[in-house]
């Protein structure tokens, strides 16, 4: 009875003491119900073979310990010996050291292969045994997992990687500032150093093994040359004895111009001697500090960055240069794919920005040294909400190649838009690009196996940053945690993944798993339908932020990622019999179906096509109306979010429901924004009305323009169709209060009062809302300090946003009146005010 009582203070401790500020993301270890009798079932010993400090095998033992702490309340011991003892013990050692101290000859150890594990355990007993200490560490995160979901099940496990390389790339500055990252600064990086406090680099690593992730480039592809200076390579080596316990090795990006800006040589010709001298001190000096570091990724002759194209040299023959440097001491020189000219005329119809890279690098092929992988984004263009897989993966047969992927959300709603990416990823990953009328999806061909590469593999570019959140988002950790399981194993099911996810981060409660599964599943289709559909892109703004909607920034400059969209037609042109050319760079089978509009994908048909927007999809829906209803179906899918998450209520700690909360109905609000921007364009553009009647037509919505104006002005915003009617106010100098008012016309009742206006970056103005002099709601022009996406200095699809006050009631005649009060260079900017009876999204 005392143990019982005692079991459950412990129990209520735990449950109250842990801060769920999403700092120790999937790995709280919370407590599971696990009574006197489960305690006694579980090991009450934590035995390794190997003492030596700093082994991945140590860290797994401390984290077994740990784990069975706080999860089962269940105090272990840890020990090292030389025996084979494992009475009520969990062993935990590599095959070799396994063999060698546990020499029976029962002990049929599975094949393994690199970082692989065998997990066998049952009840208070058991062994996880790893090709190598890394692989150990994996097994014991594997343990942890299933106890954490409240599975005490026996478990005999065999499990290797599908490829060697599975590493993260972050694009961290150094002076902190992290490029697309959305999640505050960095947490390697400030005022040109490496940061003297660690301890947040640490929690990373330690999120990362147990996803198993192997390597971490830990700065900028746009690489500052200072990193390699004596006390930034100190730096270095200090994060790598900080990863090294959780079998995780550091890598750098290089800036292929260092020699002379950094040695000042004069020149960075790859093929000059005192050059490649200078890289292999440079490397040399780097592994007398870091022994086991992984390697490079270099981004050359790509948007400005310096390159081999300067001295006329290939591109394989700079990639070689570092790839030899690193030989001597066995590191990848990972290297990307991402070339392609930003200054391309779309005069020409035949100019394509996605052949750059088979007409790159498909010429190179066989020429780049054995420790070279040639990093590729995944679709021929930049991280888009839709694209075909990139064709280089079917052209280059004697290369080693890797996948590029994004956790963080550049085009995908920077975090604020819950976007679950691994259905994304499985298009791509899935994909069988029929290499020689042979099967070869796309995993295959980065795994190595199906032209016979010794390496391969994956990377994601995370930028994690200080927020405790890690990415800014509860939610969006379910993409990180899920781009390490599918580096492991891509056949892994999508929804599996992700509910061990939800499992791990917020607990076991049914109603939770459901929703937040309903969530994700549906958030991609949604992002799709409110952004850009059929292969057009995302339609973000690619001038700027890469963030809210701009389809006009597409086209008629030299970024390549064009549209084509004119009054009649829109779409890209990229047949071989008619237009650039682009589909014939994939295998015969794939290049017949992109070939044909009629065997295209409708997702993918305006990437391959040109076509009128009156043209029919294979849904019997014309392409202009297509367009219009999947906006209208995915914002609608975005406004069920906030209920589905607001029904979980009580069921999820507050300070994570409130954060999540607050997201979603911004992103509620946001998805109105693209939807009329998108639908607004090209109703503009075509002049064809939609057959629904919902464009254009806001029967809730009244216009701040046509309201009564005080030290308010009309403005017209650019581009015009993020404003509803094109048109909002501000006030008229900076330092004016403004006021806007109305009589309302709509039928007494109980509304939703939604209010849009826009939230720029350099000022927090406020509003307030009266109905008859009655305050309905007040607030700040904060989002910038709340939210974490890229922010806006003017008055556009990025700082336009919506509040929206639940339940006010409203009669016939009422005097609606908004005031603004402007701060610094936030005029207090005003669209509209919408009135919504339940069930209405207008
Ligand atoms: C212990 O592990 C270290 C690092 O993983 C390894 O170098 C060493 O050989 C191992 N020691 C024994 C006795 O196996
Ligand atoms: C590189 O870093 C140095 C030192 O922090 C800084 O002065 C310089 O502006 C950086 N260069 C670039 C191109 O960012
Ligand atoms: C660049 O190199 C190519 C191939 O090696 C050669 O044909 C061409 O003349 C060179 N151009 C210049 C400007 O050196
Ligand atoms: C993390 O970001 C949230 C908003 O996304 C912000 O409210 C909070 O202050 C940030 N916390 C830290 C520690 O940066
Ligand atoms: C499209 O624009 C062109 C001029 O750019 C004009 O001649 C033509 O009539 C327009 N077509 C339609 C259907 O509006
Ligand atoms: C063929 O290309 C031309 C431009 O060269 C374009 O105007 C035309 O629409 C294309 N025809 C078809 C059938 O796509
Ligand atoms: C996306 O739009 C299509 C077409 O309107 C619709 O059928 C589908 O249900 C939508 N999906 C989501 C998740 O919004
Ligand atoms: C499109 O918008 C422009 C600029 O606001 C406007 O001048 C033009 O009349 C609009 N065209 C149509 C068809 O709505
Ligand atoms: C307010 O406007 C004045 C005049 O346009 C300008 O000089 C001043 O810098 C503005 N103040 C702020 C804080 O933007």
């Amino acid at each position: 009875m005392m143990r019982l009582t005692l079991t459950l203070i412990w129990f209520l401790q735990i449950s109250f003491t842990l801060a769920e500020n999403g700092l120790n993301g999937w790995l709280r270890y919370a407590p599971v119900s696990c009574d006197q009798h489960c305690q006694r079932a579980l090991p009450s010993r934590i035995v390794t073979l190997n003492s030596t400090r700093g082994s991945p095998v140590g860290t797994a033992a401390q984290e077994i310990h740990d784990g069975l702490r706080k999860i089962a309340g269940k105090k272990a011991t840890t020990e090292h010996t030389t025996s084979c003892d494992t009475h009520s013990a969990i062993l935990v050692a590599t095959v070799e050291d396994y063999l060698r101290v546990c020499n029976n000859k029962n002990s049929n150890v599975p094949t393994l292969n690199d970082d692989g594990f065998w997990i066998d355990i049952d009840g208070a007993q058991g062994r996880i045994i790893g090709q190598n200490a890394r692989g150990a560490l994996y097994g014991a995160y594997e343990y942890l997992s299933r106890l954490a979901q409240g599975d005490f099940s026996p478990v005999d496990e065999v499990t290797s990687p599908h490829a060697p390389i599975r590493w993260v790339n972050q694009w961290d500055n150094m002076d902190g500032s992290i490029e697309r990252g959305y999640a505050g600064p960095s947490i390697f990086f400030a005022n040109g150093q490496i940061v003297g406090d660690l301890t947040r680099a640490k929690q990373y690593a330690r999120l990362l093994a147990s996803v198993r992730i192997n390597a971490i480039i830990v700065n900028n592809v746009n690489a500052n040359a200072t990193l390699l200076t004596p006390q930034n390579m100190d730096g270095l080596a200090r994060i790598a004895d900080i990863y090294r316990p959780y079998g995780i090795h550091i890598g750098i990006s290089l800036n292929f111009a260092s020699p002379d800006t950094l040695g000042g040589l004069g020149t960075y010709d790859p093929l000059d001697e005192s050059v490649i001298e200078w890289w292999s001190d440079i490397t040399d000096r780097l592994y007398d500090r870091i022994p086991d570091m992984a390697g490079y990724l270099v981004k050359a002759s790509s948007e400005g960055q310096p390159g081999p194209d300067t001295y006329n040299r290939t591109l394989a023959e700079g990639a070689n240069l570092f790839a030899r440097a690193l030989q001597p001491h066995g590191g990848v020189l990972m290297f990307r794919a991402f070339v392609y000219d930003h200054h391309l005329t779309e005069d020409s119809w035949t100019n394509d920005r996605a052949n750059a890279q088979v007409d790159f690098f498909k010429k190179l092929d066989g020429q780049f040294e054995d420790n070279v992988v040639i990093q590729i984004k995944y679709g021929p263009i930049d991280f888009q909400v839709r694209e075909p897989v990139s064709p280089l993966f079917a052209n280059l047969y004697q290369t080693n190649m890797a996948i590029e992927l994004q956790v963080t959300q550049e085009y995908l709603g920077h975090q604020c838009h819950l976007v679950y990416l691994p259905p994304l990823w499985k298009t791509i990953l899935d994909f069988d690009l029929r290499v020689d009328q042979q099967a070869s999806p796309v995993r295959d061909i980065i795994s190595g196996e199906r032209f016979k590469r010794p390496l391969g593999g994956w990377a994601a570019v995370v930028n994690v940053g200080t927020n405790t959140t890690w990415l800014g988002s509860h939610l969006a950790m379910s993409n990180l945690y899920a781009y390490g399981r599918l580096a492991w194993e891509p056949k892994a099911d999508s929804i599996a993944i992700l509910q061990d996810w939800v499992r791990l981060t917020f607990g076991a409660n049914r109603q939770v798993l459901d929703a937040i599964t309903d969530m994700s599943m549906a958030s991609w289709p949604a992002y799709e339908n409110y952004t850009g559909n059929l292969g057009i892109q995302t339609l973000t703004d690619i001038l700027y932020t890469h963030y809210g909607p701009n389809p006009g920034s597409q086209d008629g400059n030299g970024w390549g990622q064009w549209t084509r969209a004119d009054n009649v037609s829109i779409g890209m042109d990229r047949t071989v019999k008619n237009g650039t050319a682009n589909a014939g760079q994939y295998p015969s089978e794939i290049a017949q179906m992109y070939e044909d509009i009629e065997t295209t994908p409708d997702d993918l048909l305006l990437w391959f096509h040109h076509v009128p927007y009156t043209h029919r999809l294979d849904s019997g829906k014309t392409v202009i109306q297509h367009f219009y209803d999947a906006h209208y179906s995915g914002a609608e899918t975005a406004q069920g979010f906030v209920p589905q998450w607001e029904s979980l209520h009580g069921l999820v700690d507050r300070e994570r429901y409130e954060a999540v909360r607050t997201r979603l109905v911004y992103q509620a609000g946001h998805s109105i924004v693209w939807r009329d921007a998108i639908n607004n364009f090209y109703w503009n553009l075509s002049g064809i009305a939609d057959t629904a009647g919902r464009v254009g037509h806001h029967p809730w919505r009244i216009e701040a323009e046509t309201m009564d104006l005080k030290g308010y002005r009309p403005y017209a915003v650019d581009p015009f169709e993020t404003a509803s009617r094109y048109t909002a106010v501000v006030t008229t100098t900076n330092s004016t209060t403004g006021t806007a008012q109305t009589k309302v016309k709509v039928p007494s009742g109980t509304y939703d009062l939604g209010v849009n206006y826009f939230d720029l970056y350099g000022g927090q103005s406020q509003w307030s809302v009266y109905v008859n002099e009655r305050l309905v709601g007040e607030w700040k022009g904060n989002s910038e300090d709340v939210l974490g996406h890229t922010p806006s200095i003017y008055l556009d699809g990025h700082s336009a946003i919506r509040i929206t006050f639940r339940g006010v009631k409203i009669r016939t005649g009422d005097r609606l009146k908004i005031v603004g009060v402007p701060d610094g260079v936030e005029p207090a900017p005003l669209d509209y005010v919408v009135f919504l009876p339940a069930g209405v999204i207008d």
